[in-house]
């Protein structure tokens, strides 16, 4: 069942069906969906979906927006106990464990949310996946990987601004699996219902999160977010190809 206190939804659930305009008689797979209700993250996102707000404006509300998503979405990041001494006395703490998280932009809009995950997880390692839009038939095509061949036992946040169709992110995330990651937890801007329901349906049984400021209406014919912000990519960094 929903929960719109925390925003903290079960893609299954009646409520977030309901949410999303799916008849509650479908079945669908859990998958853990955390849309972030929190005051700041609707503000700057307003800015962000806003035409006349610029690309240095952009690109800054982008970074901290992430930030704001990634408390939320590194709650269950994986903790070691340690034990240290204050100038008071001995204590026991925690820190990240190993092995360390992997952060994984898609190039080229999921730069822009890179420093923000990594100001939140400085010791998380770094991996790149390039993919591009085929933008007649609207697959997800890889034109570069640079990650590890194992990530056994690994934690992976993969950033990438808007989930449309899913077929980038539901791609990326198989690779990561395929390559033995155990916890995939997407970090998307914006999401939309059809990308979802993708996510659901392609990545049924695995051990993915995804984590979103909102859920918007609907894709238009061209698979673009509506009402959404537009080109991501253009938005922070101009229209260059
Ligand atoms: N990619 C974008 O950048 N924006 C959309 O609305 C959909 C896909």
């Amino acid at each position: 069942m929903a929960d719109l206190r925390t925003g903290v939804w079960r893609a299954g659930a009646p409520g977030h069906r309901r949410a999303l305009g799916v008849p509650a008689s479908v079945s669908v797979d859990v998958m853990r969906i955390h849309v972030v209700d929190h005051p700041l993250v609707a503000h700057k996102l307003t800015t962000l979906r806003d035409k006349r707000t610029d690309s240095p404006t952009f690109r800054r509300l982008a970074d901290e927006l992430v930030t704001l998503l990634a408390y939320e979405a590194t709650r269950d990041v994986r903790t070691e106990q340690v034990d240290i001494e204050t100038p008071v006395t001995a204590t026991t703490g925690v820190r990240l464990s190993h092995p360390r998280p992997m952060v994984v932009p898609i190039l080229r809009a999921g730069l822009g949310m890179l420093d923000g995950m990594v100001r939140l997880l400085p010791t998380a390692e770094v991996g790149f996946m390039g993919m591009v839009r085929n933008e007649e038939t609207y697959e997800a095509q890889t034109y570069a990987t640079r990650m590890p061949e194992d990530l056994s036992g690994r934690q992976v946040y993969v950033v990438d601004p808007m989930l449309a169709t899913g077929g980038t992110l539901v791609a990326a995330i198989k690779e990561l699996i395929k390559r033995g990651a155990d916890d995939v937890t997407a970090l998307c801007l914006l999401a939309a219902p059809e990308g979802v329901e993708v996510m659901e349906r392609e990545l049924a049984g695995t051990p993915v999160t995804l984590v979103t400021a909102a859920v918007d209406e609907r894709l238009n014919a061209d698979r673009y977010i509506v009402p959404g912000l537009g080109d991501a990519g253009d938005r922070m960094y101009g229209t260059a190809g």
